[in-house]
């Protein structure tokens, strides 16, 4: 089979409003993407994936699409990111849009029309239901962002009628089961592709097919669900047929542009995700599962991590399938935070990067994850952005939570904790823009910014560089099999990636207490090289060993 280039790619992913600001709006763009890319590339970046730069109302910072043909103006122009992604090509670095495929903005043209009359030409490129008999919606769906009164409906005076919305109200959903949408969508994509980037990232992909005839959820309430409506994945996720509408996307774009995908695949398990991702069922490329992901959990024992690599690489990655190894992106906590000990907070955040980087599949740094940036906690309401921490925050205190209670039930889970702006140095706003950011800066920036951490002998950036070019040397790490090692043990994490008489040995503490272990039998009297530790001297290993807390190494064979 001939390689395709994301078979050996290094993403990234680029929230773009909390990059970097060009011109002192307080407002991440792309000219701001523009200047930093030399350091991406440095890193070991082969691929951008940007969070949508579309043109938005910002209700969910841009995924909220008002127009898929044109550039967000607080972020630029079209002429901007065409710089950008010529710029990026010339360093070896591919850039991958964000496709927001289950819904649009209301502000965008084709709602506007749909909502004018029942007999609209695109009436049908949304989800329209008449009232039950009392007036009230179609059914009980509540919406993701747990806003308004909780529903996934909302009643549009003109025509009489209730729009479905999975997420805000100002996000209504895009109605799949119309040929003509889907055609308008497959020019758009081509559009793109024309433009010349490189390939997509499909936002909640597997929900664009919702349960037919919109029963009621018969789910048990939930701490932010309110009143009747129930916010159920299981009405409008990898609902049946929602693969057919996959493969359409495959064979009228991906297919014959050969381009890259990732599916952000939203309760997706080892047990679906063959279906979406092996090459004989021609529907995408790769996906994102959230089983390893912070927004999802608080912790991951080494146990669970051998589950979930171990499974994707039987059912997916060995089969030729690829899935995006990740801990966290802008949907979630900082992985360090989550996943690490802040008390070693450089030696954790580094023992994650070599975990992700050294398992089966394709790695994806989220922005600021490669210096170490961490959660944030605001103390104020007014302080925080993200739609779905103010709607979680509004439900529970109308469920009679307090104050109190809401702000640290968000603390962990609000977005924003990875949203804040990149901290690039010490200077005002860590040196992100001159003017008033958008949303605050981590108050930590002082101690945490780029600089600081390039001229630290402890640097996480230069780990990243080091991983990145094991990737590069050692086919190994991006080709071999995966044994894994220690089935018990509860600190410690150990396994081989092997190919063609090469074999790279991974093994770390996931803990925040020294760890002994005892190498396997068939590992006894072979000889170690190091090739890469978190620790300031890396060790041998010998037959009995003990690591230090996260420590992480990684040796040839
Ligand atoms: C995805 C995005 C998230 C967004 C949601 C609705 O989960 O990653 O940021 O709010 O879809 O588009
Ligand atoms: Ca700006």
């Amino acid at each position: 089979m001939v390689k395709k280039w994301w078979q050996e790619a290094v993403g990234y992913e680029i929230y773009c409003k909390s990059f970097c600001d060009s011109n002192g709006d307080g407002i991440g763009d792309l000219q701001g993407v523009k200047s930093k890319l030399e350091i991406l590339r440095d890193l070991g970046v082969t691929c951008i994936w940007f969070a949508p730069i579309y043109k938005s109302p910002q209700v969910d910072n841009g995924y909220d699409v008002a127009d898929y043909q044109d550039i967000e103006p607080a972020y630029g122009t079209l002429e901007d990111f065409k710089e950008v992604l010529e710029k990026a090509h010339s360093l070896g670095i591919r850039v991958i849009m964000d496709m927001v495929l289950n819904h649009s903005s209301d502000e965008h043209p084709w709602f506007v029309e749909s909502r004018k009359s029942k007999d609209n030409p695109y009436r049908n490129y949304y989800i329209w239901q008449p009232p039950r008999e009392d007036g009230s919606e179609p059914n009980n769906w509540g919406n993701v962002f747990y806003e308004g009164n909780g529903s996934a409906w909302t009643l549009d005076e003109t025509t009489g009628e209730y729009y479905l919305h999975l997420y805000s109200a100002k996000m209504p959903d895009l109605n799949w089961e119309y040929e003509p949408l889907r055609q308008e969508i497959y020019k758009m994509l081509h559009w793109w592709l024309d433009l010349g980037v490189d390939g997509f990232r499909l936002d909640v992909f597997n929900r664009f097919k919702k349960t037919p005839g919109f029963p009621d959820s018969k789910k048990e309430a939930s701490e932010l669900d309110l009143d009747r409506y129930r916010m159920d994945p299981a009405m409008f996720t990898h609902v049946e047929g929602i693969h057919d509408l996959i493969h359409g996307l495959y064979k009228n774009v991906f297919g014959p542009r050969d381009c890259f995908t990732v599916g952000e695949g939203a309760n997706m398990t080892w047990d679906l995700a063959p279906d979406y991702t092996l090459p004989e069922r021609e529907e995408l490329v790769s996906l994102y599962h959230f089983q390893l992901s912070s927004r999802m959990r608080d912790t991951i024992t080494p146990e669970l991590f051998r589950t979930v690599q171990t499974k994707y690489w039987e059912k997916v990655t060995e089969k030729g399938g690829w899935i995006i190894q990740y801990m966290s992106n802008h949907d979630s906590q900082r992985q360090v935070s989550c996943y690490g000990d802040e008390a070693y907070r450089a030696r954790s955040a580094k023992l994650l990067a070599a975990l992700t980087f050294t398992s089966p599949g394709i790695p994806f740094i989220y922005q600021g994850e490669e210096i170490g940036m961490t959660n944030v906690r605001f103390d104020s309401i007014e302080d925080y952005n993200c739609c779905y921490t103010l709607g979680s925050y509004q439900s529970l205190l109308k469920k009679g939570k307090s104050v109190e209670e809401a702000m640290d039930y968000i603390a962990t889970r609000s977005r924003d904790n990875a949203r804040t702006p990149y901290q690039w140095n010490d200077s005002a706003n860590a040196g992100f823009t001159t003017g008033k950011p958008w949303l605050k800066v981590n108050p930590n920036y002082k101690e945490i910014n780029l600089e600081q951490d390039l001229s630290s002998p402890d640097s996480i950036f230069r780990f990243y560089q080091s991983l990145a070019a094991l990737r590069r040397e050692h086919p190994a790490l991006t080709e071999g099999d995966l044994i894994l090692y220690l089935p018990e043990d509860e600190k410690v994490l150990m396994y081989t990636r092997k190919c063609d008489g090469e074999t790279v040995l991974v093994v770390a503490n996931f803990t925040s207490t020294p760890a002994p272990f005892a190498l396997p039998e068939e590992m006894k009297g072979r000889e170690f090289k190091l090739l890469l530790s978190n620790m300031e001297e890396g060790r041998a290993l010998s037959e009995k060993s003990e690591l230090a807390p996260w420590e992480a190494a990684v040796y040839l064979l």
